[in-house]
């Protein structure tokens, strides 16, 4: 789908986000399967990711990070009236981990449910929330993004191990009265699905064999992210009239520096426009794209009036774009 906001409009009112405490290095990676450092950064940009403690569960990252949303947007968890998290990794299948977080947080009003887009899920999930504030469905959004990626992953398999890592970002959306979302453009692929999946963990039974962890033909999915970056950021800003030398902020996916670098040249973004975090945070999945706007909100790139164009893809295959003119006075610490 492809859509020019109308009517309302609707913005990002508050940024927060949250990463666990412990940092995994690459060499401590090359201590448990045989990769190396050199590996790692020259094939990803990945220098350290971030790793949950046994006891953390993906509704402890999201209310960490939505508690300094709420607070950057000045309003009370009881002003919310929806919550999404998208993530693939929820506390459990159910209850939702958004009906959790909104009960910790006192949006007892809110409608909550989590979003399953893989890496993609913050995009979608702000797609819906815009339409539900814009629609006057809701007032106040409250949409999370994040994954606990590592307790997925096949601790043994270094061709998927080394790339990922786990946190998450929140953001509220409120109406506002001028700027805020121009438009987006999602999409999935269904076809490609058994490119990036996680076999075992719903009702369609695999074979003993299959092992039940996260599973990646990583070369099919380089090219398939180098692919979509790029249509899909052209697509949506061809949508809404805009080019790329009217964006001032690029926020892409962080999976790997190599398809952000790819998929910037293509585009025609110079490096100071980029943001990139990929090198800390690996691919925290729905928690990459409102980590890496925290970032840029940290090192004063986000001001009211800029406009800032994010992409995003993976599981399903999915993908998904955003163009947002930023109107929020952005007071959070680099990510
Ligand atoms: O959010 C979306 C999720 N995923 C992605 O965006 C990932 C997309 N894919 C990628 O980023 C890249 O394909 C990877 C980083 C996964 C792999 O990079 P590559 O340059 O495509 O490497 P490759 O798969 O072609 O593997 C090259 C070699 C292989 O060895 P041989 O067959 O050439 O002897 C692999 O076995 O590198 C080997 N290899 C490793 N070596 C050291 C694979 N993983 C590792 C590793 N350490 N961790």
């Amino acid at each position: 789908m492809i859509a020019r906001a109308n009517g309302n409009h609707v913005s990002i009112t508050g940024l927060g986000w949250h990463v666990p405490e412990r940092v995994l290095t690459n060499d401590e990676l090359a201590g448990i399967v045989d990769t190396s450092d050199e590996w790692i950064r020259d094939r990803t940009g990945i220098r350290q990711r971030r790793i949950a403690a046994p006891e953390e569960a993906m509704s402890d990252l999201s209310l960490a990070a939505s508690r300094r949303a709420l607070e950057d947007a000045g309003v009370r968890g009881e002003d919310i009236d929806l919550v999404i998290v998208a993530t693939v990794t929820p506390d459990m299948m159910f209850p939702a981990t958004a009906a959790l977080v909104a009960e910790q947080i006192g949006a007892t009003r809110a409608a909550a449910y989590d979003l399953s887009a893989g890496c993609t899920g913050f995009m979608y999930a702000i797609a819906q929330a815009y339409g539900m504030v814009a629609g006057g469905l809701v007032q106040r959004a409250l949409v999370v993004g994040g994954d606990i990626l590592s307790r997925i992953l096949n601790w043994s398999d270094r061709s998927t191990l080394v790339l990922f890592g786990d946190g998450a970002g929140a953001v509220v959306l409120e109406r506002v009265d001028e700027g805020g979302f121009l438009g987006f453009e999602l999409g999935a692929d269904g076809a490609g699905g058994r490119e990036l999946l996680l076999p075992s963990s719903g009702s369609r039974k695999f074979e003993d064999s299959v092992p039940p962890y996260l599973t990646m033909n990583g070369r099919e999915v380089f090219k398939f992210a180098t692919r979509v970056m790029v249509s899909s950021a052209e697509a949506v800003l061809e949508e809404c009239g805009r080019t790329v030398e009217d964006v001032d902020v690029y926020v892409p996916h962080q999976a790997n520096v190599r398809i952000i670098d790819h998929a910037a040249r293509k585009l025609g973004f110079p490096d100071e426009k980029v943001v990139v975090n990929v090198d800390r945070y690996g691919n925290t999945s729905s928690g990459s794209i409102p980590l890496a706007l925290a970032d840029a909100a940290g090192d004063g790139r986000l001001q009211p009036g800029k406009l800032v164009l994010m992409t995003g893809m993976g599981a399903g295959l999915t993908w998904g774009s955003a163009l947002i003119e930023w109107t929020h006075e952005t007071n959070g610490a680099t990510a």
